[in-house]
C-alpha cells in the first residue's frame, strides 16, 4: 500500500500542492488579481475575515471562468469572533461577502488561548459545518496541545493546520505531528515575505542548478516536504512562475540544504502561538 498523501487528510479530503495567498488583495484590483489567479491555474484561494477582503475575492471567483466546484475558497474566523453566537454570525457575513452558499474549507485564525474560548470556537465551527454553511473545518496557528485539546473535546480533528513557515522557520516538529495526525500543513508566508531568504546562497544555488528562481526554488521545498504553500502573488508572471514550480523536483540533499537554513527564533515578526493574539 503507498504512503498516505501529505495533501491528503485523515478524512480524504484533499487540497492542490499551491494555493493563492489574498492578504492586502483588495478592491477592484483585488479582484482582478483573484480571477486571474484562478484562470492561470489556481484552484485553492486563502482568505480570512480579518483581510477585509472576502468581498474582493468573492468577485473576482464570480468573474473567472471556472466552474465553482473545481475551487476550494478558504476563510477564517478572527479572534474576537471565538464565542458561540459571534461565531456563527460572522461565518454567515463571510459566506454572504464572499457570495457562496457554502465556504470550502473554515479555520479558526489563531487560537489565542490566553482569551481560552477556541474550543467553544471550534465548537461553532462544527455546528456550522453540520448547518451546511462551511464544507471543511481547520485551524491555523494552533499548537500541538491546541490540536489535542480541540478533539479530545468534541471528537472532531481539524484538516488543516495553516502554520508560519519558509526556509527561516521549518517547523520540523509541527510537520511530522501533523504527518502523524493526517492533519494537511498550509504554510503561511512561504516565501518568507520575498526578503532576505530568496537572496541565500542555499537558495540561489538551488534555483541556479535547476534553472529557475529563488521562489521556485523555496516551493519547490515546500512541495517536498510535503506542504501546501499559499504565496501571496498579485502579478500574473508571479502567480505563472509559482504555479510552475510544481514541476520542479529538488534532490534531497537540496531540501536538507534548505531546511539547515531555519532557527528557533526564524519567525518573520515573532508570532509566537502560545501568547499571540489578534482579534
Ligand atoms: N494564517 C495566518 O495567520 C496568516 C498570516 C500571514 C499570511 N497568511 C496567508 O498566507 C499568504 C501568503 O503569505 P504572505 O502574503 O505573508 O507572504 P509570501 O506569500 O511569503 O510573500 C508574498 C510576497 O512575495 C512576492 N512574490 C510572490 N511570488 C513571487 C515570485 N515568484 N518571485 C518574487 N516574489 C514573489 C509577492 O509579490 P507580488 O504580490 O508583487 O507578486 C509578495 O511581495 C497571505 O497572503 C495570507 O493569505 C496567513
Amino acid at each position: 500500500m503507498s504512503a498516505p498523501s501529505p495533501f491528503t487528510a485523515h478524512n480524504g479530503f484533499t487540497l492542490p500542492e499551491q494555493g493563492l495567498g489574498t492578504f492586502g488583495f483588495r478592491g477592484e484590483a483585488g479582484a482582478d488579481a483573484v480571477r486571474g489567479g484562478i484562470e492561470t491555474g489556481y484552484r485553492l484561494i486563502d482568505s480570512a475575515f480579518n483581510y477585509e477582503n472576502e468581498g474582493a475575492v468573492g468577485w473576482g471567483i464570480s468573474g473567472a471562468a471556472v466552474d465553482r466546484g473545481e475551487l476550494i475558497v478558504t476563510s477564517k474566523l478572527a479572534g474576537r469572533h471565538h464565542r458561540r453566537e459571534k461565531a456563527l454570525d460572522a461565518i454567515e457575513e463571510s459566506r454572504f461577502r464572499l457570495g457562496l452558499e457554502a465556504i470550502d474549507l473554515f479555520l479558526i485564525h489563531w487560537p489565542l488561548p490566553g482569551q481560552d474560548h477556541y474550543v467553544e470556537a471550534w465548537q461553532a465551527l462544527i455546528e456550522a459545518r453540520d448547518r451546511g454553511l462551511v464544507r471543511q473545518i481547520g485551524v491555523s496557528n494552533f499548537l500541538p496541545e491546541h490540536l489535542e485539546r480541540v478533539e479530545e473535546a468534541t471528537g472532531v480533528r481539524p484538516v488543516v493546520n495553516q502554520i508560519e513557515l519558509h526556509p527561516r522557520f521549518p517547523q520540523e516538529d509541527a510537520l511530522a505531528y501533523h504527518r502523524e495526525q493526517g492533519i494537511i500543513t498550509e504554510a503561511w508566508s512561504p516565501l518568507g515575505r520575498a526578503g532576505e531568504i530568496l537572496e541565500d546562497p542555499v537558495v540561489t544555488a538551488a534555483a541556479q542548478s535547476h534553472g529557475i528562481t529563488p521562489a521556485q526554488a523555496v516551493l519547490a521545498w515546500h512541495a517536498a516536504r510535503g506542504v501546501v504553500a499559499i504565496p501571496k502573488a498579485a502579478s500574473a508572471e508571479h502567480q505563472a512562475l509559482n504555479l510552475a514550480a510544481a514541476q520542479v523536483r529538488l534532490a534531497d540533499d537540496e531540501v536538507d540544504a534548505i531546511t539547515a537554513l531555519g532557527s528557533p527564533d526564524g519567525r518573520l515578526w515573532g508570532a509566537d502561538p502560545a501568547t499571540h493574539e489578534e482579534f
